[in-house]
């Protein structure tokens, strides 16, 4: 049970646990883990906190009367995301070849995938239309890539390129919605739809001015409206453009609509906003956030993922991202984790069957703070003993998650 106590009641022994940790800096490597000595203890209280949270399950409980209340919603939220560790979708078959072999194909789909929206950007800015057959052979491209292993396209969708981020956010935000669709068993007809939905959600930025587009500082008034219009500019290209569904279009039309009735461009109420419409949404906002940006560095994917289950208090459709996460796994691909022998690998392969379990690149001596060899570990196989003991947080070490993975 997660508990919260002074930090006058914190004991070697006591398992400090990383929900709703948002304190710990950003240069620190561990959000959690047992407290060994009381000289941790003093490091934390120097830190300048005054209050932790404990996981009861993991480490001695505190006293009776040390316990202090806790935000009843951010526990339930903490107990939810925890349990979906242990839910298993015995169904799913997240690969049918090898991450090994189908990388290659999935390389091939995704630089062809970017093309496309890149050629598309083009045409637009000189007043051409878009190809209708081209992007239904590069939905249908990307939707084999992810029969044969969902997770080469996943980990491709994280190594970024400098300057790229229209071109790969799109590509993501249509694997992303191509991985929840498989999740969901939604039909292959339907899948496609709302995959090309996701590479052309946002291809209304085009039109946006530049200099807004790619503004690092806050935008003011007057260019956060502009920005905004970049759902409209997208619905008007969409709209004139033959052979496209209205699945497709709601993507483009409802992606930043929120439940609350505070999205945009329409400020849609929740009973007008589409399954698809939800759905685009919460893909959207997950690639954005994990994104380093010129004006923001991107967050780790379990974090992320905790996020999104925050922003569905209000925003966003809390059973379909309960959905998503299943989908990506808790441990998504690209999450740097801590194991119990003291290294550090990232995920390859996320376990959709037993989440604790992915295939996981060890690269990373924690204690010691160094790279090593790198080795595949599946943490589902029976000879391996190790387990996921923590997340890191790659860009507070330092670690360029693209270049290993
Ligand atoms: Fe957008």
């Amino acid at each position: 049970m997660i508990k919260k106590i002074k930090i006058d009641h914190l004991k070697p022994g006591m398992y400090v646990s990383d929900l709703n940790n948002q304190w710990v800096p950003a240069g620190n490597k561990s959000r959690s883990g047992k407290i060994g000595s009381l000289a941790t203890i003093e490091k934390i209280r120097k830190l300048g906190i005054t209050e932790i949270y404990i996981d009861t399950n993991k480490g001695i409980d505190c006293a009776k009367g040390e316990c202090l209340e806790i935000d009843p919603v951010k526990q339930l939220q903490a107990h939810q995301f925890e349990s979906l560790k242990t839910q298993s979708d015995a169904n799913h078959s997240p690969k049918r070849i090898p991450l090994e072999t189908s990388r290659d194909n999935a390389e091939k789909s995704y630089s062809q995938a970017k093309g496309l929206i890149g050629d598309i950007l083009e045409d637009i800015k000189n007043g051409k239309g878009i190809d209708a057959q081209a992007v239904d052979a590069t939905t249908d491209d990307l939707i084999h890539s992810l029969n044969e292993n969902e997770n080469a396209l996943a980990c491709l969708s994280f190594i970024r390129t400098k300057d790229e981020y229209l071109l790969e956010h799109s590509v993501n935000v249509g694997i992303l919605l191509g991985i929840f669709c498989r999740a969901r068993r939604i039909e292959p007809d339907v899948m496609r739809q709302v995959v090309a939905g996701g590479i052309l959600h946002d291809i209304g930025k085009i039109l946006v001015p530049n200099e807004i587009l790619n503004k690092p500082g806050k935008l003011s008034g007057a260019e956060w409206e502009e920005m905004k219009r970049h759902v409209t500019y997208g619905e008007q290209i969409l709209d004139v453009t033959a052979g496209l569904s209205d699945i497709t279009r709601s993507i483009c039309r409802q992606h930043h609509e929120r439940l609350d009735g505070s999205g945009y461009p329409r400020n849609l109420p929740a009973k007008e906003i589409t399954e698809f419409g939800r759905m685009s949404a919460i893909c959207d906002v997950y690639d954005a956030v994990t994104a380093d940006r010129v004006y923001h560095t991107g967050m780790a994917p379990n974090d992320a993922l905790r996020k999104l289950v925050e922003w569905s208090i209000f925003h966003l459709d809390k059973e379909l991202v309960y959905d998503f996460i299943r989908s990506l796994s808790v441990y998504p691909v690209g999450t740097l984790v801590e194991l119990s022998n003291g290294r550090a690998g990232v995920v390859l392969e996320a376990n959709r069957r037993s989440p604790k379990h992915p295939v996981i690149k060890v690269f990373y001596n924690v204690r010691h703070e160094h790279h090593i060899e790198q080795e595949i570990v599946n943490l589902d196989d029976k000879k391996v003993s190790m387990e996921i003991i923590n997340t890191l947080d790659a860009r507070a070490l330092k670690i360029d998650i693209s270049g290993i993975m």
